[in-house]
């Protein structure tokens, strides 16, 4: 594998959870590999697991992580190609990814939506930057419409608990105070239809994903229907796509409740975090024993660790 920046990079998700779970008994037997090679993780957007995770994960290969926070110690960059740099940006992409690249072996990178531009969003304009100027392998760490780390790990947290051998696994839009990007649900719902999941997706209407995300998942606007037997639930909040990055409803009817949750079949509660409790779910089912919000985020971990390890051995 060159770069990783979808489940497309992946080919087979199935063999992949499988890797990421022999990893996971034996986190440091593949030390050999990142002996004297180095990772810089770049954040344009906050982290706490990401940060954490990859980091680990490199670490667990023998590499050498750097973390620079770019809007945090480093010049103001400029992106757009054209533009007469007399104002606050000293430094522009073009020359800041090669000058990054000569200085490692793997770059992750975090770019969130901007909101400012649907099509400059979805051509993915930050990332697919760094994977023609870098000269190295690009890992996404969270881009503008895709979280492909965090669905990997979902994928291996599913598979660690599921009790049948095709889930039912609903995905949820929940409330939220701002807008936020889809690069979750459209990484989680790509991701579980590649695993071969019964994929429901259930949210109000105006918030339909990208087509090319919702793929040929069951469209259902009535969530109480959509929990009926559900054996995982995946509650997000995303602005919508259509009416690009609007806030079209706060309606905390949508927020899953343990009412909601004794329509499914004894699912398990599942969200990326960070979490608004009260908001996205209520205390009493993110602390109940089928939350699984921290074993998820352990699994960050590993899903970084098969990608680094995959990449370490294509090099
Ligand atoms: N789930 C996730 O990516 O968490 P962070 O934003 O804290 O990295």
């Amino acid at each position: 594998m060159r770069h990783f920046t979808s489940v497309k990079d992946i080919i087979d998700p199935n063999a992949a959870v499988q890797e990421a779970l022999e990893i996971k008994k034996n986190p440091y037997g593949y030390q050999h590999l990142g002996k004297n090679k180095t990772m810089i993780l770049l954040f344009f957007n906050s982290s706490l697991r990401t940060r954490l995770s990859t980091q680990k994960a490199a670490l667990n290969l023998g590499m050498n992580p750097i973390v620079l926070d770019v809007n945090q110690g480093a010049w103001k960059l400029e992106t757009e190609r054209g533009v007469i740099m007399d104002g606050n940006k000293t430094e522009h992409l073009l020359e800041a990814i090669p000058v990054i690249g000569s200085y490692c072996d793997i770059i992750g990178v975090r770019s969130f939506a901007r909101f400012e531009s649907r099509e400059d969003d979805y051509q993915e304009k930050i990332l697919s930057q760094f994977i023609q100027y870098s000269g190295v392998p690009v890992v996404s760490m969270e881009a503008a419409t895709r979280h492909p780390l965090q669905a990997f790990a979902d994928q291996i947290t599913i598979e660690e608990y599921k009790k049948v051998k095709r889930p039912k696994v609903v995905l949820s839009w929940a409330p939220h105070p701002l807008a936020l990007p889809q690069a979750v649900p459209n990484s989680f719902s790509e991701w579980m239809q590649a695993a071969g999941y019964d994929v429901v997706i259930t949210q109000p209407e105006g918030y339909e994903l990208a087509p090319e995300f919702a793929g040929t998942a069951t469209i259902e606007y009535d969530q109480d229907k959509a929990f009926e037997g559900a054996d995982f639930i995946y509650a997000k909040n995303w602005a919508s796509y259509s009416h690009y990055g609007e806030i079209l409803s706060k309606d905390r009817a949508w927020t899953v409740d343990s009412r909601k949750m004794a329509l499914t079949n004894n699912a398990y509660f599942m969200h990326c975090l960070p979490v608004r409790r009260n908001m996205i779910v209520t205390d009493e089912v993110i602390e109940s024993p089928m939350s699984l919000v921290i074993p998820e985020a352990a699994n960050r971990v590993f899903s970084a660790q098969c990608v680094l390890k995959r990449i370490l051995e294509s090099l």
